[in-house]
């Protein structure tokens, strides 16, 4: 097997690379490990990097040198501390049992092996075979309290990836306490950057949000207890002129779904820092001899052509190596969810004629949402008792998931495993499993509250509960989470180490995945937090599909699918069609638009089927047979995102089969003007010397056209419109 990681002893440089990428580091005096270079991939380095010695006032010296030109303040460093003279934003702080923070990190030794080494207890990329990456591991020491850091670099063979964790050892007599523990470090020199976050709130998550890095700090972070759908982990740095086809792209995407961090600092001679990891706000981690603590990884991608192809890249690592679960190449079924349809107003026999309903459209499973369980007649019982709520299901569960299964439906059913409601049969008896500050009353959000995840006993009861659902014939789950996490403190553990209490929360959720989704493999689980609060590629270790937005209009929907996509997998993204006037926004869309925008993700609906007009119904069987016909394209297909919702009136993205043999392309028209100005959409990701079929049309065009020359785009008389275009080649 060829070698991915080479170290050249002369040079001290470690070199990662592959076809497509390569990252360089080396050894500078003193043993600090320097960055020298991520990017596209290069064949040789002869040391034409090596950061220029500068005498810079105020940038102190390693004690003992004298060389004024070798500061820790400007040298690109692989991993920083704190406490010394390097006045950037740390990596790590470390408190020593005399109070101090000072740590400096001198390479020991290093470590290549094949294969990917895992992380215990942690969501990670994984590989299937081991030649198809290798890692890297650096330990560094502190040399005065013994405290052993390992930086592990895994580079994959045919992907644009590297990953990075760190992981920290305490090799001292005493303990110590971690305060802040980064995932990576990138120093970047002579770069003008812009930043891509994805920010939003409950109902309108992952707006793509652009902005010039400029001179000091600024950070991308969740302080909520969950990734959260107010900053998701994921971050790209580009250059100006950077668009979806061209220009540089570095991605970032933390596979974590707690309190997270991505900091950013232009320095003095504007050089950026990129620091990741857990957030360390209210964090610390008591570390004893002999223990160690390893962060969460973080996956990273460089491409040189622009955003589309940074977003395949995590698209395939997500999807093919992050996802675990049996359903990952999988046809996702096509669901109904009675949430819109009923809300809490339902019971079993309100229920049938929509599962009959479903059944006749060629649906092909049902979800029962929230109010199944307990005496759950609204949000503020019953949270905490999975068992069924007799007045709705008199017969039990298990006769419901019955009858939907002889209608040749699968059955789904909603849970929200880690909450607490006070009006509980578990909070009766457990009252203490409710996560709150001794003395000081919790805050009720939803009317609810947190369990705390980080003790054993209360994983116990609630997979205890989950397990009996899970045995009376469930296949699918709808794992939700509808509030953030307040009043962090823990019984569980002493009044030292409550700073762990964030981070055991979510370690403690997933141990708990690990077991649930071990012992029912069959079981296909879809992640949800109010929509898409933890949408992130730790969930999607656990969980292959997530709920992107409890916004089901389709107009907002442009925006939240669009940029949920520039990290994550289409098959990760449900998406459903709803009534109108819809229930978020009182928007009126077409049902056309409202189908196109919603087959563009994992599709479904989420409405009364019985109170669709004849006319309605006749076109969701349309869409919902189409659907099947293309729905390997779209989940598995490469996504291109052409036009996007922030950049004017129209949308457009399409899907490509991996052979290129087929496309689907669809387009979207916010506003219809009396004499608007023509447009067209340039089609991407095709061979140019085929020549491709419109499926409804039967017009044949080759790929370079479509490509080159594009399609005009329709003149509507209408607010809201689709139009959605099948290619396949012709034979
Ligand atoms: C959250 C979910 C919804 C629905 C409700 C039920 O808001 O995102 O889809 O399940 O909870 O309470």
């Amino acid at each position: 097997m060829t070698a991915l990681i080479t170290f050249d002893e002369q040079q001290g440089v470690f070199h990662l690379h592959n076809r497509k990428i390569s990252y360089l580091l080396a050894l500078e005096e003193g043993g600090i490990l320097s960055h020298l270079y991520f990017g596209s991939a290069i064949d040789s380095y002869h040391g034409q990097l090596r950061y220029p010695r500068v005498d810079r006032g105020f940038s102190g010296n390693l004690p003992g040198h004298t060389d004024r030109t070798y500061s820790l303040d400007t040298l690109p460093q692989e991993y920083s501390a704190s406490g010394d003279s390097d006045y950037r934003l740390p990596a790590a702080i470390i408190e020593h049992a005399d109070g101090s923070r000072a740590a400096r990190w001198i390479f020991k030794d290093y470590q290549i092996v094949d294969g990917k080494p895992e992380l215990a207890g942690l969501p990670q990329a994984f590989v299937e075979d081991k030649t198809e990456a290798q890692t890297l591991i650096i330990n560094l020491v502190d040399e005065v309290s013994h405290l052993e850091l390992a930086l592990n670099y895994t580079i994959y063979r045919d992907r644009a990836i590297i990953t990075r964790s760190s992981k920290l050892t305490n090799l001292g007599s005493q303990a110590v306490t971690i305060k802040k523990l980064a995932s990576l470090q990138i120093d970047f020199v002579a770069k003008d950057f812009e930043s891509i976050c994805l920010p939003g709130a409950h109902a309108n998550e992952r707006h793509l949000t652009r902005a010039k890095v400029t001179a000091g700090v600024k950070s991308f972070e969740s302080r909520r207890g969950s990734s959260s759908h107010h900053m998701n982990p994921f971050l790209a740095l580009v250059e100006p002129k950077t668009d979806e086809f061209s220009g540089e792209a570095y991605g970032f995407a933390l596979v974590y779904s707690g309190n997270h961090k991505f900091e950013l600092e232009q320095d003095q001679i504007d050089q950026t820092r990129l620091l990741i990891g857990i957030n360390d706000y209210n964090f610390s981690w008591d570390l004893q001899p002999q223990a160690s603590f390893t962060t969460p990884e973080v996956l990273m991608t460089y491409s040189e052509a622009g955003l589309n192809q940074m977003s395949q890249a995590f698209h395939q690592i997500i999807q093919e190596r992050v996802v675990r679960s049996k359903f990952k190449h999988q046809a996702r079924p096509i669901l109904v969810n009675n949430w819109e349809a009923t809300y809490f107003d339902f019971d079993e026999e309100k229920l049938k004629p929509i599962v009959a309903d479903a059944k006749k459209l060629g649906i092909e499973m049902f979800v029962l949402d929230d109010g199944w369980f307990g005496h759950r007649d609204d949000d503020t019982s019953s949270l905490g008792d999975w068992s069924v709520y007799k007045k709705k299901f008199p017969q039990g569960i298990k006769h419901f998931s019955d009858y939907v299964h002889e209608q040749g439906l699968k059955f789904g059913i909603w849970v929200e495993p880690e909450m607490i409601s006070l009006d509980s049969d578990l909070y009766r008896q457990h009252p203490d499993y409710l996560m709150q500050v001794p003395g000081r009353a919790p805050s009720p959000s939803r009317s609810q509250f947190v369990l705390d995840m980080s003790r054993p006993e209360v994983q116990a009861n609630v997979y205890q509960q989950l397990s009996q659902v899970l045995d009376q014939g469930i296949d699918y789950i709808k794992w939700d989470m509808n509030r953030n996490i307040s009043d962090v403190y823990s019984v569980g553990l002493p009044a030292s180490r409550q700073g762990e209490v964030y981070h055991r929360y979510i370690l403690g959720v997933y141990a708990l995945l690990e077991k649930l989704t071990t012992n029912y493999p069959d079981v296909l689980f879809e992640g949800c937090s109010g929509g898409g609060g933890r949408f992130d590629a730790g969930w999607a270790y656990y969980m292959p599909q997530s709920w992107a937005s409890d916004n089901t209009d389709a107009l907002a929907r442009l925006t939240i699918q669009y940029g949920t996509s520039l990290a994550y997998p289409i098959s990760t993204m449900t998406a459903h069609v709803s009534a109108v006037p819809n229930h978020q926004t009182g928007r009126q869309t077409p049902l056309k638009t409202r189908g196109d925008v919603a087959m563009s993700g994992v599709f479904g609906y989420e409405l009364d089927l019985t109170k669709l007009s004849q006319a309605e119904q006749a076109t969701v069987k349309k869409q919902v047979a189409s659907y099947k016909q293309i729905r390997s394209l779209i989940q598995y297909g490469k996504f291109y995102r052409l036009k996007g919702p922030h950049e004017g009136n129209q949308t457009a993205w399409m899907f490509v089969s991996p052979d290129q043999r087929e496309a689907m392309l669809f387009t979207f028209q916010e506003q219809a003007f009396a004499q608007g100005a023509l447009t067209k959409t340039h089609l991407a990701g095709l061979k140019p010397d085929l020549f491709y079929r419109e499926e409804a049309t039967g017009q044949v065009y080759s790929g370079a056209e479509l490509m080159k020359l594009g399609l005009y785009d329709p003149v509507v008389h209408q607010d809201y419109t689709s139009k959605s275009y099948h290619f396949k080649v012709l034979d």
